[in-house]
């Protein structure tokens, strides 16, 4: 049975991945920062050990080394989903504050304590897949319209990450996927995205299923659409 450990698993995406791995027959390490209160996730608990909660608070760098003490076996898919933007790092003209520091922490920095964590795992795993939950707004070339100094910032740092992860973890046979999951109507996304977050999450999974055995997707920047997007 494949393990799964997905970070920001309590709403949006992350709690969508929970709910169809678990449909799919997976066991998660399903990681939040305040489990106590996650209710809509531990009320997709089947009931046979295959959920489990662990706490995880993404601003802390200490924070995926601790997980990986509590957390055993080998790791099929780890999916650095957490992530954040900061209302106050949007506009120019003050966005320089603190905030982008933790909202780096948070997007760019933690996903690669993360995988430095967990690559022993995810090597002895059948699957050794790590996933990074970007955006299109971390691409540089798409970027028209300007603004989102922090959240664009933080996601093309883990853009960079990524295809590092990708080369220096080739050996062990660990594919790494770079992923814009389109925009999803969830908190972050907004009443206005494209899709819901059943939709995007079903095409995510069926990509990650497509990167099994194959190091040619690893360090690529991938549209759910398995569309290749510009750095
Ligand atoms: N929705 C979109 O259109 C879209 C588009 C491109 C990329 N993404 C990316 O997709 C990922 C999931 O986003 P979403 O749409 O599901 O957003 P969301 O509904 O706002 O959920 C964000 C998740 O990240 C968690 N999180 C935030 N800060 C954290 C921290 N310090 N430690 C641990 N967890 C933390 C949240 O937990 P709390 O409940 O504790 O805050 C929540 O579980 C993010 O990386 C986001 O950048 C989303």
């Amino acid at each position: 049975m494949p393990h799964a450990l997905i970070t920001g698993a309590n709403r949006g995406l992350g709690l969508e991945h929970t709910r169809q791995l678990l449909e799919r027959g997976w066991t998660i390490t399903a990681a939040c920062r305040n489990p106590d209160a996650a209710s809509e996730l531990k009320a997709l608990d089947p009931g046979d050990g295959r959920l489990t909660l662990e706490t995880y608070d993404a601003a802390d760098l200490g924070a995926a080394a601790a997980l990986a003490q509590r957390v055993d076996g080998p790791i099929d898919l780890l999916f650095a989903n957490a992530g954040m933007m900061a209302p106050s790092t949007r506009g120019f003209g003050g966005a320089a504050n603190a905030d982008m520091v933790t909202e780096m922490t948070v997007n760019s920095i933690a996903p690669l304590a993360l995988a430095e964590a967990f690559a022993d795992q995810v090597a002895a795993s059948e699957m050794k897949i790590i996933a990074l939950q970007s955006s299109r707004m971390g691409s540089i070339a798409d970027n028209t319209s300007g603004g989102a100094y922090g959240y664009r910032a933080s996601k093309a740092a883990l853009n960079a990450i990524g295809k590092s992860l990708s080369l220096d973890l080739k050996d062990r046979d660990i594919v790494v996927l770079i992923l814009h999951p389109g925009w999803v109507r969830t908190d972050m996304g907004g009443p206005n995205g494209l899709m819901t977050a059943p939709e995007s999450v079903s095409a995510q999974l069926d990509l990650i299923a497509r990167a099994f055995n194959q190091p040619a997707m690893s360090g690529r920047f991938f549209h759910i659409s398995g569309e290749d997007l510009n750095w």
